[in-house]
């Protein structure tokens, strides 16, 4: 039996166990209740008397020695497996975080301000819950007028004012108002924001889209500076070969009151889809502030003159970008956002 035990000894010393998987049949083949080493303890009863201190202090050391092996390739394996959870993979690709920007409408007002900054002009905002005084009646625009219809404006329920009518505000004029209650002449100011109507949404309509105000209010304010100033505007953001052309129209605010056009800077005015074949785009109105709307926010309209215009930003960011539906500005989606 001494001989079988060194043979097995030797074995033990050699097995070169590299996974767990041999690990465990190591354990099954020497060490469990059917193993090896149990197989020699149950034979230990037959082994001869005189013998069998040796053959049995043998045994126990190689049961010490199995088990010990066992121990330490376990804990080795344990280890390993340990690493490869906690160890970085410096090979990995980093990840990449993707830094917000502005929506392409505020980078359109904000290049718009910016240039009107340069002359003078300060930039104001007014809130978008209107009440009808600063929206429609203070800028001369009588009860009748279709644009006051539920069909055309969002009133708003006030739970906190019964006696004032609330609206969405349905264009930045009422800024004009508010900037003019507030200060005395001279005043000069730009102001882009968000308006709503409530339209039938299309390819080309929307119930929110945004426009940029101003108003220049002075002694001696003329047609000819609103001219000369919004020639000025024009060329500076569509470029120096731009043409304009004002077109008389009615503002119940403006008298007289223009439409602005621009040779179609696609085109450079030859006629183009973009701009029906006319050659020409139409930005927004403009005109010589009315003394009715002086004499309701207390200017002195025998005194002052001034000049107002309002500019619509989708329809322009939609020529300039060549997009082809309105409805794609409020969508959110990144991959059409990420272009600008
Ligand atoms: N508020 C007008 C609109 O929404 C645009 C406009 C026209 C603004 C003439 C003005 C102006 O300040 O003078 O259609």
């Amino acid at each position: 039996m001494l001989d079988r035990l060194n043979e097995v000894e030797k074995e033990i010393q050699s097995a070169g166990i590299t996974n767990k998987s041999e690990l465990e049949e190591y354990r099954v083949k020497y060490l469990s209740r059917k193993g090896i080493i149990s197989v020699f303890f149950d034979e230990l009863k037959n082994v001869d008397k005189s013998e069998k201190p040796l053959v049995g202090k043998k045994l126990n050391d190689l049961k010490k020695l199995a088990e010990s092996l066992y121990e330490q390739k376990n804990a080795e394996f344990e280890k390993q497996a340990s690493q490869v959870k906690t160890e970085t993979d410096l090979s990995l690709p980093g990840r990449s975080s993707s830094t917000g920007r502005e929506h392409i409408l505020i980078q359109t007002l904000n290049d718009f301000c910016s240039i009107f900054k340069e002359i003078g002009f300060k930039v104001t905002l007014g809130p978008e819950i209107e009440d009808e005084f600063h929206n429609f009646d203070a800028l001369n625009t009588p009860d009748y007028h279709p644009s006051r219809d539920i069909q055309d404006t969002f009133y708003v329920f006030n739970k906190y004012d019964n006696e004032k009518k609330y609206l969405l505000r349905t264009h930045t004029s009422p800024v004009q108002v508010r900037t003019m209650l507030k200060y005395k002449p001279p005043v000069r100011i730009i102001s882009p924001g968000k308006v709503y109507r409530n339209e039938t949404v299309t390819m080309k309509n929307y119930f929110t889209f945004h426009q940029i105000e101003g108003l220049y209010v002075d002694t001696n304010v003329s047609f000819k500076d609103l001219r000369g100033v919004l020639n000025y505007f024009v060329r500076r953001y569509f470029g120096e070969n731009t043409k304009t052309s004002f077109r008389p129209t009615f503002f119940p605010f403006t008298e007289p009151s223009a439409e602005l056009h621009l040779s179609c800077f696609i085109c450079k005015g030859k006629g183009c889809r973009t701009c029906k074949n006319t050659g020409w785009i139409e930005l927004g109105g403009c005109g010589m502030v009315d003394p009715n709307v002086f004499r309701n926010v207390g200017y002195d309209s025998e005194k002052y003159s001034g000049y107002a215009f309002g500019f619509g930003t989708e329809r322009l960011a939609m020529m300039k970008y060549g997009v082809g539906d309105i409805r794609i500005f409020y969508q959110n989606d990144v991959r059409f956002l990420n272009q600008f």
